[in-house]
């Protein structure tokens, strides 16, 4: 159907590149969470700064809500336009702009993949030490709106430790230019960490500076597998205690069935609970420090099965059984939870989300995995085939009630690296106070006072 105001952005923005069919709008108009059908008003997708700003300056005129978008692998909806919003895809701004050798910064523009930076760290002989297993679509500009995590955090922090600077174009249209690389910058509020998680909702960033790293050490790969999540938190104490880890990864059985089912090849002869799979700083798979720790392991009747990979090739191998589980569970269309407690909580965490899932979900099938080293487990819910989509998620909400019930009593977050999207939206109030939500709020009205930027996204406005 034809919309007048298409006409009054052509006008505006006579070079703007818009798509408006309809597979373009199913493309653009959903992430990787497949619950809201997609129905934005038409996806615009800008070469440059400026048009970012013209487009927004437009939207604001008009009153047109605005999907700020990525790599669209979100899994909070937070990129999903559903209802006539106008999607603003960063997609063609990928450049690599600057590369600093002394301060070790790469600027790029937001929607640079996170594999292409990291690859232009390591063509500079350094790294970009954020990592997960959807790299290849992600970008950066989404990557700092959901403050992503991933497989390596446990070592050297979320997107937030990494960004220098960022440029972010508020709903006006007005351009900031956020601690543009500094180190030290103490001179009031730090706008850039409040754009960063912020989810779309206070700007649209369109080019980072990102801090880099030395090189990772050489590290050798080891899959073990274990028999509970007490052995689990054991081992892991204890390989932290004798090695540099660089990641620090667990799943359970469910999880690894629906890999192998996908197509990967089995590790072990048999089954076990558990897995871990470990990156840690070792000179080759026969370092003494690593065969040391692995033993100790071993000596306490800990480990069930283990392997050190032996090539590169055998430490992909290992990896992929941890990094192909979310496409593997991606067809039985799975309710993801991304809870974290501070790692001591978790045993008395973890115990007793295992107790309440286990009376809530009788006959549902759970599968764990997560950066158990961080703090952070996701638990995936999979859809029984039988069973309704709308009935399942309703299910699953009611669940996800209690379980954000337990977070909150353990000091908690509900999201710890997917975001609140619309997915996790009504379980914000059990990880931020009353309090803090009216201070996110005031903030979003003060840079977006029209609410144009992605609404419906993280919280509401208070209603009237
Ligand atoms: C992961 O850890 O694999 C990602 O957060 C994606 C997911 O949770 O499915
Ligand atoms: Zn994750």
């Amino acid at each position: 159907m034809h919309d007048p105001r298409l006409d009054s952005l052509r006008s505006a923005l006579p070079g703007l590149r818009l798509a408006t069919e309809p597979d373009e709008l199913l493309h653009y108009g959903r992430d990787w969470t497949r619950r809201w059908t997609p129905a934005p008003l038409a996806v615009a997708l800008p070469g440059d700064t400026r048009e970012v700003q013209a487009v927004l300056r437009w939207a604001s005129d008009e009153g047109v809500p605005v999907v700020p978008s990525g790599g669209r692998t979100g899994l909070s909806g937070g990129a999903v336009a559903a209802n006539g919003e106008l999607v603003l895809s960063l997609e063609r701004m990928r450049r690599v702009l600057a590369f600093d050798p002394v301060d070790r910064s790469l600027t790029v523009e937001a929607g640079t993949p996170l594999e292409a930076v990291q690859e232009a760290a390591r063509a500079h002989g350094l790294q970009y030490p954020v990592d997960f297993a959807a790299r290849g679509s992600c970008t950066i500009g989404g990557n700092i709106a959901t403050n992503a995590g991933g497989i390596r955090v446990l070592r050297y922090g979320n997107t937030r430790e990494w960004v220098a600077g960022l440029k972010l174009v508020t709903a006006a249209g007005e351009l900031l230019d956020l601690n543009r690389g500094l180190v030290k910058n103490s001179s009031g509020y730090d706008l850039r960490h409040l754009a960063i998680a912020s989810e779309g909702t206070l700007g649209v960033v369109v080019e980072a500076t990102l801090r880099l790293a030395p090189p990772p050490p050489p590290v050798a790969t080891l899959l073990l597998a274990l028999p509970s999540f007490d052995v689990l938190m054991q081992v892991f104490q204890a390989l932290r205690e004798r090695l540099s880890l660089e990641a620090f990864e667990f799943f359970t059985d469910v999880a690894l069935r629906h890999v192998l089912a996908h197509g990967a090849q089995a590790p072990f002869d048999t089954g076990h609970p558990y897995y871990v799979v470990v990156d840690a700083a070792a000179v080759g798979p026969d370092d003494p420090h690593l065969l040391d720790a692995f033993a100790h392991c071993a000596e306490q009747g800990w480990v069930e099965d283990g392997v050190v990979a032996q090539s590169h090739a055998q430490a992909l191998q290992l990896w992929r059984l941890r990094e192909g589980i979310t496409e593997a569970l991606a067809p039985h269309l799975p309710y993801k939870n991304d809870v974290a407690v501070r790692v001591s909580a978790m045993p008395a965490f973890i115990a007793e989300a295992q107790a309440l899932l286990a009376t809530h979900y009788p006959g549902f099938e759970v599968a764990w995995f997560g950066h158990i080293g961080d703090g952070n487990l996701h638990i995936n819910v999979l859809k029984p085939a039988a069973l309704e989509q709308d009935a399942f998620v309703e299910r699953c909400g009611a669940v996800t009630a209690h379980l954000a019930g337990l977070v909150e009593r353990h000091a908690g977050t509900i999201s710890a690296e997917h975001g609140i999207g619309l997915v996790k939206k009504p379980y914000l109030g059990c990880t931020r106070s009353a309090a803090e939500i009216a201070v996110m709020r005031a903030v979003r009205a003060a840079l977006d006072p029209a609410g144009i930027l992605n609404p419906g996204k993280l919280f509401d406005p208070p209603s009237r």
